[in-house]
């Protein structure tokens, strides 16, 4: 299947009989001719294909085959040092008019973009074989997926897309004769001259990551990371796919997907957004703690939501992925035990650290090794870390595993018509302001709260300990179009909907970030945070009590189940206690989001601020 030509037209390019797509042939074929790969590769998505592509990639030296005894079918990758993450800088939105990316995306007119693109992607893939990958974001055929094809020249790209996806041949099926699907275009922007040997991790400093919403098109160039490349996440599951939602009524989330299944056997499902670094993954495979045993949480998905309306006007969600591609430091037996527990065999680590017996390690796993070679390939011991503070593995290292591992995923998790959603949850990182968990009083007020959520900058982040960051539905960096027009699609979603006389799901605020005055955490977080969806889903079905103040309603001490938990009342106190003088300096950060936006900023959430300051000043009235 391994096509070798130099001129490609759709006659040469040993089109396997399964490919039938007359309008994606000659696309690829238009790929191949502007990059001038060596070879073109239509990838199956079998085992032996996977297990092919790993082999290869160990041969090259990308790969480290992993202590089998350890770690079996496992893989360690080390990336370049300057390629390491994802480049929000050097992502662009490139809509027709800048007002359509809005005030929050980087800009560039897509004829200028295209003129910037066609000699970087000119040759881009010399030496190099180009693959196509066919993939379905979500489960094949769903009335709720959707299919792309990226052209990738990194086999790394290749077998990450395949643990990520739904990815093979049976989606060339699914697309027919003339089905859609979303071009995505990557290279890692790194050609070889005959002769001339590649490097383990092909990059280039250059990178543009660049959608154009009005065609639908991804292109990425530069980089071999993450989301930079993995062209199905970020850039098709949710900016491509925001838009698309956006004109066609549904939506595209930076949620996490919860099966929420309480003693008496009733199953709940809650979608639930945080921005990166608070607790995503580990809040979708939580273990309730002992005193609520009844309570069982499965995974549907761990950082993406497509939503969709019903017949029935209820809303349906799929996780259009198929793996998890985690942050692993931090990530423990304590921490996250389920997903300790998916990662024994059929791993993809990048950049964590090697250990003396061929497995992996990170910062927060277990007790350092004695010695390990760190994710740049250096000697690595508690005392080198103690003296120079170098890290073993980088702060970004990831895992790549199939879903299929979590020994809690729900048994729905690939239900082509997806699960009903009772609830949203927002969350940000904040250690003062903002209490444990608020219900908002309608839909409307839903919007504003996740609209205007916030997490604290770290002092390594942002130089400035915290300082608040706005990330209005943790979408800041993902959304592919202008932020107050998303709003806009939220309230009339919501409006729509409410019209049918279906359930609407509630909305909630949670931060499970609360700090005393000494800076520690209050809230022991994780398996407690149980306590708060119990509450949650006992309000979705009007059977909890609460107290109603200026941002919603919140639990009292005596409305959550407490168990033999060791949260004491004071605790519970201090993490939903509310202070007027404070919500009146929020409110003034909330301006500077709307002043930022206000150029189509919905009339309700102005409204909706101009209540919430009224309600906060007679409340400061009072005190
Ligand atoms: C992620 C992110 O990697 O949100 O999921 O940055
Ligand atoms: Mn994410």
């Amino acid at each position: 299947m391994n096509a070798v030509f130099k001129t490609f037209s759709p006659e040469n390019l040993q089109i396997p009989d399964w490919v039938v797509h007359k309008k994606l042939i000659d696309w690829v074929a238009s790929i191949a001719q502007l990059t001038e790969p060596d070879a073109v590769y239509w990838c199956d998505g079998s085992q032996e294909e996977y297990e092919r592509f790993c082999t290869q990639l160990v041969e090259a030296g990308t790969f480290k085959r992993l202590n089998p005894a350890k770690r079996a079918n496992s893989f360690l990758a080390c990336s370049d040092p300057t390629d390491v993450a994802r480049v929000e800088d050097r992502t662009f939105i490139c809509s027709d008019s800048k007002e359509e990316a809005g005030p929050t995306n980087n800009w560039i007119a897509p004829d200028q973009m295209r003129k910037t693109l066609n000699p970087l992607f000119t040759g881009c893939m010399r030496g190099r074989t180009l693959y196509v990958v066919p993939f379905s974001m979500g489960p094949l055929g769903s009335p709720i997926a959707h299919i792309g094809i990226e052209l990738t020249d990194s086999a790394y790209v290749v077998v990450n897309m395949r643990i990520m996806t739904r990815m093979g041949k049976e989606v060339f099926k699914v697309l027919g004769t003339d089905g859609e699907f979303v071009p995505c275009v990557h290279s890692v922007g790194a050609p070889l001259q005959t002769g001339q040997k590649d490097v383990a991790w092909p990059c280039n400093p250059t990178k543009y990551i660049v959608h154009f919403p009005q065609t639908r098109e991804i292109w990425s160039y530069g980089s071999g990371y993450g989301g930079n490349a993995l062209l199905g996440k970020k850039c098709f599951a949710l900016r491509i796919a925001s838009t698309m939602g956006r004109d066609q009524g549904w939506l595209a989330e930076h949620m996490l997907i919860l099966g929420v299944t309480n003693p008496q056997g009733q199953k709940f499902h809650v979608a639930a957004a945080f921005p990166s670094a608070c607790g995503k993954t580990n809040f979708a495979m939580l273990i309730p703690p002992a005193d609520m045993q009844g309570w069982k949480i499965t995974t549907i998905g761990d950082d993406i939501a497509w939503i969709k309306p019903g017949a029935d006007g209820r809303l349906y969600a799929i996780n259009p992925e198929a793996g998890y591609f985690g942050v692993a430091p931090g990530t423990n037996q304590k921490t996250n035990f389920n997903c300790i527990a998916s990662l024994k065999e059929n791993v993809i680590f990048t950049n964590v650290a090697l250990t003396d017996d061929g497995d992996v390690w990170w910062e927060g796993l277990s007790q350092a090794p004695a010695h390990c070679i760190d994710w740049q390939g250096k000697d690595w011991t508690p005392e080198i870390a103690k003296q120079t503070g170098a890290k073993a593995a980088h702060p970004n290292a990831r895992f790549t595993v199939s879903a299929t591992q979590n020994p809690v995923l729900d048994p729905q998790w690939d239900n082509p018509s997806g699960v009903a959603i009772d609830a949203f949850i927002f969350g940000g990182r904040r250690s003062t302001t903002v209490p444990l968990v608020t219900e908002a009083r309608n839909w409307v007020e839903g919007v504003y709260m996740a609209a205007t959520m916030g997490s604290e900058t770290t002092a390594a982040a942002a130089g400035q300990q915290g300082l608040v960051r706005r990330d209005p539905f943790a979408m800041l960096p993902f959304c592919g179009y202008n932020m107050s027009d998303y709003f806009e699609h939220w309230l009339n979603l919501g409006s729509r909907l409410e019209k049918t006389g279906a359930k609407l799901p509630k909305i909630f605020c949670v931060n499970w970030f609360r700090k005393d005055q000494n800076g520690h955490f209050v809230w022991p977080g994780f398996g407690e945070n149980m306590r708060v969806l119990e509450w949650i889903l006992q309000r979705v079905e009007n059977k909890s009590q609460g107290v109603e103040h200026v941002f919603g309603t919140s639990p009292r001490y005596e409305d959550l189940h407490w168990g033999n938990t060791s949260i004491t009342p004071e605790q519970f106190a201090l993490v939903t206690s509310m202070d007027p003088l404070a919500w009146q300096e929020e409110l003034a950060l909330h301006n500077t989001l709307f002043e930022q936006l206000h150029h189509r900023l919905p009339k309700s959430l102005i409204d909706a601020k101009t209540a919430l300051e009224k309600r906060v000043s007679a409340w400061r009235q009072t005190q």
